[in-house]
């Protein structure tokens, strides 16, 4: 059994409607087609796929040997090949004697490094911390991309009900000095705490950005050890942070075994724990770490990240759907669907295997989204009368976080209402039906009736959270970590590499040289051009 054989296994699903499988002896479907764990319901109901076909996937996990894939990750195992690296972002969410006995050694320096940011944290939050002008902090900035951003961005947005603090805090990203400067124009530098992240503290947008932040401080402050008071970093190279100007002591480590779209378990979280304080971001922890637990410990059929990755694989590999959106039905999840992006398609958007050879099946979906209700105003069109089905990802809670209940039960409505309609769709003749139910003119039937059909079919998942809570947030993310992990075991990938956003980063140079001045050595015609043009020639 392998990846291969899942389209001819999925002929039956190729024509079936999804609908059909609620008939029958399948009415108790919605109850063997959902599982629970941390806070967290998925129903799977309205996916394409039966018992035997399920049962398939399953089998296909064991021939991947997806459960001694599982121990070798949690155990430590140098499971990212191609960098000989551990993948232990796991153990940042653990209790102490599991990092004791995974990480030996280097336990200690794990440990200490909680605890040195535990105490930023506090000492902030108290003012025992302040400024170099004396004052209390009141802004954080945190500087990186990537995954040294959108875990933070993610989580800020998330838990907004949640920043206890009282210290606001701001993203800066993208190196377009308009994002950069949109930012200081609101911040007073006598009262803004600077964080710059980098596990490599090479990455151009971050350094540039950090300098102009560094700029505007030195610029702006009245007091010379304003970098000294004012900085702090997160990164596996201390000696180029140092070299940056961030005192050693305000330098918090990370190491090589916590990828960068995995790291915001680590001291990569230091922002949003300063908003949040040591107890949320503690929670945090421990929603994703009761995740860990249920991933480890739960049999494939009742597992919810193995579950949603099979569902995935058989979407993308049976049914051969290229696409994936994620709509969270809720403002505080806006991020989310960026966050997955880099989170899905940087782990496993790629076409060799572990070993390096060529892989004859598809792999990462082309994942996509937007906070709903937004996105029916958007491209939900396209999902609903498109040829192409999308397989979606509806996440919501039951509790909303405002104070506005009818909105909050209109969300939700809206959020149902759309699984449904992907799903069911309609036909030529239901519509035909309801417009003459309506009065409405043979002509004007014949007229309109096809442009009113929808395609329906299209397999969605429905993830429920109780309500947005710090614990439910960790839970989540995990939940997709580990569906992300399984896929890529099943795909025979290093889910943990990102060899591919390397080109673009020596072309980046390569363009900067030209601009600057340099000798085209690479450049095609049509981007020396696009240079003059930019360079204001003709
Ligand atoms: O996108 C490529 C990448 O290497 C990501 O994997 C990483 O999260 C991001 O760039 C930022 O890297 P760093 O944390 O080293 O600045």
């Amino acid at each position: 059994m392998d990846i291969s054989s899942l389209p001819e296994l999925s002929k039956a699903a190729q024509s079936r409607s999804i609908l059909s499988l609620f008939s029958g002896n399948n009415n108790n479907r919605v109850e063997n087609y959902s599982t629970s764990t941390a806070g967290l319901y998925l129903d799977f109901s309205k996916q394409n796929i039966t018992n035997q076909e399920l049962s398939q996937l399953f089998e296909l996990a064991k021939t991947s040997k997806l459960a001694e894939k599982i121990k070798a990750q949690f155990s430590g195992d140098i499971i990212n090949n191609t960098e000989k690296r551990a993948v232990l972002h796991s153990v940042l969410r653990a209790p102490t004697d599991i990092k004791h006995k995974i990480l030996g050694a280097q336990a200690d320096e794990v440990i200490a490094t909680e605890q040195h940011m535990a105490e930023i944290v506090d000492d902030i939050s108290s003012g025992k911390l302040r400024a170099a002008s004396g004052e209390k902090f009141t802004d954080v900035i945190a500087i990186g991309i990537g995954g040294s951003y959108y875990g933070i961005k993610v989580a800020l947005s998330a838990l907004t009900s949640f920043h206890t603090t009282g210290l606001k805090a701001h993203v800066i990203a993208n190196v377009d000095g308009a994002a950069v400067e949109e930012k200081l124009a609101k911040l007073n530098v006598a009262t803004t705490l600077v964080v710059v992240i980098s596990k490599t503290f090479t990455t151009q947008e971050t350094l540039l950005n950090a300098l102009a932040v560094k700029n505007w401080m030195l610029s702006q402050s009245t007091e010379s050890d304003v970098i000294e008071k004012q900085w702090f970093a997160v990164s596996t190279n201390i000696a180029k942070a140092t070299e940056f100007g961030v005192l050693e002591k305000n330098i918090l480590p990370m190491w090589d075994w916590v990828g960068g779209r995995f790291s915001l378990w680590s001291a990569v979280g230091l922002p949003l724990a300063l908003v949040i304080g040591n107890e949320n971001f503690n929670k945090l922890k421990q929603g994703a770490y009761e995740m860990d637990q249920h991933f480890q410990n739960t049999p494939f059929e009742q597992n919810m990240p193995v579950l949603m990755a099979l569902l995935g694989i058989w979407n993308r590999n049976a049914l051969q759907y290229s696409s994936l959106a994620i709509l969270p039905y809720d403002h505080s999840l806006r991020a989310l669907p960026g966050y997955l992006q880099q989170t899905d398609m940087e782990s496993n958007g790629k076409s060799v295997s572990n070993a390096g050879e060529k892989l004859t099946w598809r792999t990462a979906p082309t994942v996509f989204g937007q906070e709903g209700t937004n996105g029916q105003h958007a491209f939900m069109q396209l999902m609903h009368q498109s040829d192409d089905i999308i397989p979606t990802d509806f996440i919501v809670c039951l509790k909303g976080s405002s104070s506005l209940p009818e909105h909050h039960q209109v969300l939700v409505a809206n959020c149902f209402a759309q699984s449904e309609a992907l799903m069911r769709g309609k036909t030529f003749f239901e519509v035909e039906s309801e417009m003459l139910a309506l009065g409405v003119s043979r002509e004007e039937i014949a007229r309109l009736a096809a442009h009113k059909t929808m395609k329906g079919n299209t397999p969605s998942n429905t993830l429920l959270l109780e309500v947005m809570t710090p614990e439910n947030l960790g839970a989540l993310l995990a939940l997709y970590e580990h569906k992300i992990f399984v896929q890529g075991v099943i795909w025979q990938l290093n889910s943990f590499d990102q060899w591919g956003v390397e080109l673009g980063k020596q072309l980046g140079n390569s363009v900067l040289k030209v601009m600057n001045g340099g000798k085209n050595c690479v450049l095609s015609a049509s981007s020396l051009s696009l240079i003059k043009r930019f360079q204001g020639l003709k």
